[in-house]
């Protein structure tokens, strides 16, 4: 396990020039480790996952062999976007596959919030399984591990991440940014390239919107979460609390309040912000949003998302609230 330790002696990748250094000898491994063999990863569209798969592409193109499952609890754009840098732009072998049904069924109904993580992680695990089974021919398995999960090794990631890949996959490893920390991993990322909405996006669940459309989940209430999200997203970058604030989002909850809409009697849900800043997610503090900026996102959520009648600032700090709502 000697090499899952970072060297004293090595420098933090803060420049392009040490990013383009680490790059050319990390081409210059992958390609002796892999060979003319394939490499399958697991391609979330997350920064880790973006920046492994980059950086393989750079080293043996076709050979490796990228698989996107789309859970159907994506944000707004997510996906095609992963499909648009990595399978156009990139040219990358890419697999997509969208399983939307399978996760939304087996969720059906189902509101406890660590049953419907275990249902998520285990079925990401089934499809991707199932993907590579029906591939021949591959030797190793690429992931994004970074240095904070090897110090973690009481497995933060491993229990959140739905990335987790089943441990029987008799594949061997390719981990290249593995001693990295995450600021590393966003520098050498732009220096490949990649577009500087991925690489400096903010954190986000494995469990996704899964873990924000709050108790069961149904199609219609997801649906109006994914749009308030995005409405919300588009408004901090317009007005650049997006560069400022650690993580932010919109929770969804399974009751509806009456108002009106048109003179007419509406119900629907409200939708809940969040705005949280923090170094390590352990505590975290309420970022204070300009009123401007919250009668926007309110009155284009509300005019813009069917379903939604009313908008909540969530002002507590981590403890006593946790990050995400479940
Ligand atoms: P909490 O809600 O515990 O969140 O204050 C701390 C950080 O962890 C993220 N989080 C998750 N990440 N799978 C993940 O990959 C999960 O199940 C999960 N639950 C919470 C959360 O978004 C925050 O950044």
């Amino acid at each position: 396990m000697q090499n899952n330790v970072r060297p004293e002696t090595m420098e933090r990748i803060t420049t392009k020039a040490l990013a383009d250094a680490f790059i050319a000898e990390q081409v210059k491994e992958i390609r002796e480790q892999v060979g003319d063999k394939k490499v399958l990863l697991a391609l979330s569209g997350g920064v880790d996952s973006s920046v492994v798969a980059a950086l393989l592409i750079k080293a043996i193109g076709k050979q490796l062999v990228c698989v996107h499952v789309n859970h159907g609890l994506m944000r707004k754009g997510e996906s095609e976007q992963v499909i648009e840098v990595f399978g156009k732009e990139l040219d990358a072998n890419l697999i997509y596959v969208d399983a939307t049904d399978r996760f939304l069924d087996l969720l059906k109904d189902v509101a406890e919030p660590e049953r419907k993580r275990k249902i998520i992680g285990g079925e990401f695990i089934k499809v991707f399984d199932e993907e590579a089974a029906k591939l021949e021919g591959i030797d190793f398995l690429a992931q994004g591990t970074i240095y904070p999960d090897i110090l973690e090794s009481d497995g933060v990631k491993a229990h959140h991440n739905v990335g987790g890949l089943p441990e029987d996959m008799a594949m061997e490893l390719v981990e290249p940014v593995k001693l990295l920390y995450k600021d590393e991993v966003r520098v050498v990322g732009e220096a490949l390239g990649l577009p500087h909405g991925m690489v400096y996006r903010q954190p986000f669940p494995g469990p996704g919107l899964g873990v924000r459309c709050l108790g069961a989940i149904t199609r219609d209430r997801l649906h109006a979460l994914r749009e308030a999200d995005a409405i919300l997203r588009e408004e901090f970058d317009n007005c650049g609390l997006a560069e400022k604030v650690w993580q932010y989002f919109i929770a969804v909850p399974d009751f509806k309040s009456v108002g009106v809409r048109n003179d007419k009697r509406y119900e629907g849900w409200p939708a809940i912000i969040r705005a949280i800043n923090t170094t390590d997610a352990m505590s975290a503090t309420i970022e204070e949003i300009p009123y401007a900026v919250l009668h926007k996102i309110t009155d284009r959520i509300t005019s813009e998302v069917e379903g939604i009648n009313r908008v909540l600032l969530d002002l507590t700090p981590k403890p006593v609230g946790t990050i995400e709502w479940e």
